[in-house]
């Protein structure tokens, strides 16, 4: 994995690995449209937020260099292809305001977007890490949710992230990850990149995360966001919200690591988060047509929210900072 990009240019278009392949293909789609993008963002092929920052901004530069006729229609579909996640509104905005300089200024900015997203992952990683060993003792044990590692980015991870700087510090003891349903980000993509880092992990159903933490088998919660409101409110996926109750009532650290993109200083708090439902086949796998609600993330309430690191600062929401 550390060789290949989830989300890479070439030549004049988007190349990803599709995520709904893996773990047991790793199938490379080529995307030459804004529409088959904005299908494989809805499908999930690509996900996570820092990745749709970065496809956010490719597909936008793709909009104005290749096909100016449909420049609004495909710009409009691009930043409404996902709602919660805010880094994909973000990128086609932080790269269309280089529009006045030209259409070859709006590339070249979503190839900076792109060449800079390892770093800015290492950046909070290492912010992290260092957080996490001044807060807890010899070998950490962590326990995560969903995929925030180089898949959910371009590359490095970031609650991931994490967990690379603290596996290459001789800091890391053990990973748990929960499964995530309804679709499996934790058991599909965490633990097949924590097999490919050499990391040891154990996978656990999402309903058996409090307990791992009641149990003092994993001494920090590390996730990542998709949306970070100004007061430091947390939108992440679903079941993130439970997995924060439990590490305050055992007393163990909740930390959040994103890049700065994720935090939305428009939106005062979670509440006014628009919170994707996705199509109810998705959780009911088969069985009879049954009325359902597929919630895809949740908002975690700054006061659980132990620590907030990003790749410039550290914010302590439940020490009353504020993110924005
Ligand atoms: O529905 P997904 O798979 O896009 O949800 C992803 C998450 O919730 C991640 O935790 C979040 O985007 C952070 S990724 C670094």
């Amino acid at each position: 994995m550390g060789l290949v990009r989830t989300i890479d240019w070439q030549d004049d278009h988007i190349v990803a690995i599709d995520q709904t392949k893996l773990p047991g293909e790793v199938v490379v789609l080529e995307i030459f449209t804004v529409e088959d993008l904005v299908d494989a963002i809805q499908r999930l092929a690509i996900r996570g937020a820092p990745a749709l920052g970065v496809a956010g901004a490719l597909g936008a530069a793709m909009a104005v260099v290749g096909a100016p006729r449909h420049r609004d229609r495909d710009l409009a579909a691009l930043r409404a292809a996902r709602p919660t996640a805010v880094n994909l509104a973000w990128g086609v905005g932080h790269v269309l305001a280089r529009l006045p300089d030209g259409e070859e200024a709006v590339l070249a900015a979503a190839l900076a977007l792109l060449e800079s997203d390892a770093a800015r992952n290492r950046a909070l990683g290492e912010r992290g890490a260092d957080w996490l060993t001044t807060r807890v003792e010899g070998p950490i044990a962590v326990q995560t949710h969903c995929n925030a590692g180089a898949l959910a980015c371009v590359e490095w991870g970031t609650a991931l992230g994490v967990v690379r700087s603290l596996h290459l510090r001789n800091r890391l003891r053990h990973v748990y990850v929960d499964e995530t349903r309804p679709l499996l980000q934790g058991a599909r993509l965490t633990a097949w990149e924590l097999a490919e880092m050499g990391v040891d992990h154990t996978l656990v159903v999402d309903s058996a995360g409090a307990t791992v933490l009641a149990r003092g088998l994993a001494q920090a919660v590390v996730v990542g966001a998709d949306r970070i409101t100004a007061n430091g409110d947390v939108v992440n996926k679903i079941g993130t919200y439970p997995l924060a109750l439990a590490a305050a009532r055992a007393g163990v650290p909740f930390l959040v690591a994103a890049p700065e993109s994720t935090i939305d200083p428009a939106l005062a708090s979670g509440a006014e988060v628009e919170i994707e439902v996705r199509d109810g086949r998705e959780i009911l796998g088969g069985l009879p047509d049954t009325p359902t609600l597929n919630l895809a993330f949740d908002v975690t309430p700054a006061d659980l929210v132990t620590a907030i690191v990003t790749e410039d600062r550290l914010v302590a929401p439940a020490a009353g900072e504020r993110p924005a």
